[in-house]
């Protein structure tokens, strides 16, 4: 309605949110290394394409008749309400996109009420995202630094900066061979240490010798040495477990004895995700993977999903799969390239709107109601 109302007076949406345009156009506003670093994947891009071939094969069957006009679509999911089953995933380093970054989405998230996870990598403090999300819903994503006290540190920072859930990254141990990343020599990843810092605990740069945007080879070694080359194990949970009060989920997962290893090991919840297909090029669609780990959990956690999801017929078929909520990552990246804040809320509207708009017409009044039996496979799909 409001899109009509204001076409009568003349005004357009400020972009599209198509998501190819949306990419275009993003592309044709950023230089290809801040664009590369969000639209590649890696190795082929096999994985990448298989996330979205995954979703054209389910297709939604519409019921009629269902008195769909009201909906309702929050949720509560691990304690956090939510005006609809939606979060915005963790994106690293996002001063590379716009010089507002973290604090633009946090902004736009929380105009919204819905989550964003901050990611490890952002540009901005905890402390100075937490003051722009205000009294919006926040989670923390880990990845895990090599040294406990860095890591107890963090955890603790982002504790008292009132992020309720922990999101602990596991398939990012190191990075994956990104042929895009690696053409542009990482070159707006390191500018990003530049200009603000991606890794924002003042830990990260104890004992350099100077500040960051001075010496950028240090700063650069230090972050590599912080966060690649060592084991993670199962082991290692207990030690988050004692360093997080709060609900804990791993995000990362896709076979289905490790989430039921997750839950034994006394996980709150798991997010189905192949990164965007940015880690294991050839690695199985995240939404394939879906169904098998949710009948493994069988209710014991929660499941989210991500890798992806573009409009709301996707959210709806990762719901109706069995995802409790989706993460959206790379279409808010876009936004944010076009305008900060605003192209945050643009884009995050846009798809809540049109995840709303599906939902109703497909005959369903609200999440919970979705099961399989809203879905068929596309013929020839399996
Ligand atoms: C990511 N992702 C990510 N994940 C994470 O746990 N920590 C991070 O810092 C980042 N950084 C990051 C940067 C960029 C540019 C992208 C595109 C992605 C992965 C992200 O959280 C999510 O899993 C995927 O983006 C989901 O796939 P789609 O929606 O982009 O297809």
């Amino acid at each position: 309605n409001e899109i009509y109302l204001q076409g009568l007076a003349g005004t357009v949406p400020p972009f599209t949110t198509d998501p190819e345009g949306l990419a275009e156009s993003a592309r044709q506003r950023l230089g290809p290394g801040p664009y590369w670093y969000v639209a590649g994947a890696a190795g082929s891009g096999a994985t990448a394409r298989a996330n979205r071939e995954a979703f054209d094969g389910w297709r939604i069957v519409p019921r009629m008749l269902t008195g769909a006009s009201q909906r309702h679509l929050g949720v509560t999911v691990l304690g956090t309400e939510m005006p609809a089953p939606v979060l915005l995933a963790p994106i690293g380093v996002q001063s590379i996109l716009h010089p507002d970054g973290e604090l633009a989405t946090a902004r736009a998230a929380a105009e919204l009420g819905v989550p964003f996870v901050l990611s490890t990598a952002s540009s901005h403090t905890v402390e100075e995202v937490a003051e722009a999300a205000g009294d919006g819903p926040r989670w923390f994503q880990l990845y895990r630094p090599n040294e406990p006290e860095v890591c107890a540190s963090i955890l603790d920072r982002a504790r008292k900066a009132g992020f309720s859930t922990l999101v602990v990254t596991l398939d990012t141990w190191t990075l994956a061979w990104r042929p895009h990343d690696l053409d542009h020599a990482y070159l707006p990843f390191i500018r990003g240490i530049g200009t603000a810092t991606p890794f924002s605990d003042p830990v990260f740069r104890a004992g350099l010798s100077a500040p960051p945007e001075e010496d950028l080879t240090e700063a650069v070694l230090r972050w590599v040495q912080m966060f690649t080359g060592t084991d993670h194990r199962w082991e290692d949970l207990p030690f988050l477990r004692e360093h997080w009060d709060g609900p804990i989920v791993l995000k990362g997962v896709l076979h289905p004895d490790d989430a039921l290893r997750a839950a034994d090991a006394g996980m709150d919840g798991v997010v189905v995700s192949n990164h965007g297909g940015r880690q294991v090029d050839g690695a199985v669609a995240a939404l394939d993977a879906l169904p098998d780990v949710v009948d493994a959990v069988a209710g014991r956690m929660e499941v989210l999903f991500d890798s992806g999801v573009r409009g709301g017929a996707d959210v709806l078929k990762a719901l109706a799969l069995g995802a409790r909520a989706v993460l959206l990552g790379r279409p808010y990246a876009y936004g944010l390239a076009h305008g900060g804040q605003q192209g945050v809320r643009h884009v995050l509207r846009s798809l809540l709107a049109d995840f709303d708009l599906t939902l109703g017409l497909s005959g369903h009044r609200s999440p919970a109601e979705l099961g399989r039996d809203a879905l068929r496979a596309a013929p020839g799909r399996w």
